[in-house]
Order: structure tokens, then C-alpha cells, then sequence
């Protein structure tokens, strides 16, 4: 069994930005299309994308907020 990293990145005031080889599924399973080539894509995160399940830059417009971070140890 191969190991294959995907990584999350929470942009602040954005999307969780999806680096790595990953399908998104909808509710019954079927994939979305992932743009080809492209090592990353945008899911949103704030509810105002045309385009769910990513994002389409309507964060900006609609004055999304958010910027966690992750605890220290
Ligand atoms: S996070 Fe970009 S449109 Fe929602």
C-alpha cells in the first residue's frame, strides 16, 4: 500500500486550499470534477460560492472572517 500526503490548508478569510491526490464526493458518491494539472483547488468554507463545493472568490465579497489557528503543544 503506497503512503500519499494530502494536505489542508485553512487560508485565512478563504478556503481550505487541497493539495494532493483526492476526489470530492458528493451526498450519493459521484465525484466532482477536479480541474487536471492543477496541484491544487479551493473548497469553500464560507457558504456564499456559487460553485459549491469550491470556491469561487465570493469570500472577498462577502466579507468572510476567520482565522484560526492551530493549538501549540
Ligand atoms: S471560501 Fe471562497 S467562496 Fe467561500
Amino acid at each position: 500500500m503506497s503512503e500519499t500526503t494530502v494536505i489542508i490548508r485553512v487560508r485565512d478569510n478563504g478556503p481550505y486550499v487541497v493539495e494532493g491526490a483526492v476526489q470530492v464526493l458528493d451526498a450519493e458518491g459521484k465525484p466532482f470534477s477536479i480541474p487536471a494539472g492543477k496541484p491544487a483547488f479551493a473548497l469553500c468554507r464560507c457558504g456564499h460560492s456559487r460553485t459549491k463545493p469550491f470556491c469561487d472568490g465570493s469570500h472577498r465579497t462577502a466579507g468572510f472572517q476567520a482565522s484560526e489557528r492551530a493549538p501549540t503543544s
